[in-house]
């Protein structure tokens, strides 16, 4: 049928006027409708350009309002920051004026400093699983849950149990006696890394308290122990700190979201990135406010490893019971 009128048509002579003409006016007509097609597109192109304009704005005002308070990032998750630690000065707070001297010890020099090259990401790893054994024993309702290898604390509920004394002897099939070499080794290469970027002598400084695995989900803290996103200074809460330490055993962005730690100074925030193996140590004085912010998705894991001057405050490596 169309096959048919369309070869009528052909055959039908032109209405009015000659060939030529016609031709004219049919390329006019693809002129025109070619102009036309091109504006439509050029419509078109506005009109994405302008929908990319704003979902990009939109994405970037999204990003800068997470990040508005960070002025700087110290370390980033995805960068690698070794074999030597980075390390930034910091004036040492008067703190340390209210508490008496060790020479060696006692911070001189302050700062902070982060260190990839300390713990192997296997090692966190193997920690890591430590402290998932240890914590699936208990955990508190929300917020941080903390595993004290040493004292022996683990949340419970909204309270803290003695793991020893509670599981009795099941701790043996929780915990073997290589986790805990490991732990004790690491711990001893903190150490000494502390010492040496802040020209310490390792064997004038001590473990201290409290000394932990913390793990933190997103659920809403139930007790005030269990919040753990407050600004504060460790030489000011516990009052033998000198030197902090936290070793990450998970990925900032990938395992959690949110869970960056952050120094807060008077003309910015900076923030640490967790990396699993890096090791992020500080002077525990006001020079080194800060806090860590609240977890939003996934769960982070770290142990803070804790350093006195003051002997009298030393304690002793975990053993197993
Ligand atoms: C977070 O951990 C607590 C135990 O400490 C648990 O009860 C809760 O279900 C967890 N929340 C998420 C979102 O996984
Ligand atoms: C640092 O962060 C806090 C909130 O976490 C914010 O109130 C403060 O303004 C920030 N400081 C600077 C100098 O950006």
């Amino acid at each position: 049928m169309s096959r048919g009128s369309m070869a009528l048509v052909r055959q039908r002579p032109p209405k009015g006027g000659n060939a030529s003409e016609i031709e004219r006016k049919i390329k006019r007509g693809n002129a025109l409708r070619q102009g036309s097609s091109w504006r439509g597109s050029r419509g078109l192109v506005a009109l994405l350009l302008v929908v990319v304009c704003v979902s990009g704005a939109a994405t970037w005002l999204y990003l800068s309002s997470l990040d508005s308070d960070i002025t700087e990032v110290l370390a980033s998750q995805r960068e690698l920051v070794s074999p030597e630690p980075r390390v930034f000065t910091v004036q040492c707070s008067e703190d340390y004026e209210n508490h008496k001297r060790y020479p060696g010890c006692t911070p001189q020099k302050c700062g902070r400093a982060v260190a990839d090259g300390v713990v192997t990401r296997e090692e966190a790893q193997v920690l890591r699983r430590l402290a998932e054994r240890g914590l699936a024993l208990a955990g508190s309702e929300g917020g941080a849950s903390i595993l004290d290898l040493h004292s022996g604390a683990l949340s419970m509920g909204k309270q803290f149990v003695n793991i020893y004394r509670y599981f009795g002897d099941q701790i043996g099939d929780v915990f073997t006696p290589e986790d805990f070499q490991l732990y004790r080794d690491v711990r001893g290469r903190i150490q000494a890394i502390i010492a040496k970027t802040f020209g310490l002598d390792p064997t004038l400084m001590y473990l201290t308290k409290p000394t932990f695995f913390s793990r933190i989900n997103s659920t809403a803290a139930k007790t005030q122990h269990d919040e753990y996103w407050h600004p504060h200074i460790d030489k000011v809460t516990y009052g033998s700190f000198d030197y902090t330490s936290l070793l990450y055993l998970s990925d900032y962005d990938s395992d959690f979201t949110g869970g960056r730690f952050v120094f807060m100074d008077q003309n910015g925030n900076r923030t640490v990135e967790p990396r699993a193996g890096r090791v992020s140590f500080f002077s525990s004085g006001s020079e080194n406010l800060h806090r860590v912010e609240k977890v939003t998705w996934g769960t982070r894991y770290a142990i803070t490893v804790s350093f006195t001057c003051d002997p009298a405050h030393a304690i002793a490596d975990p053993t197993l019971p």
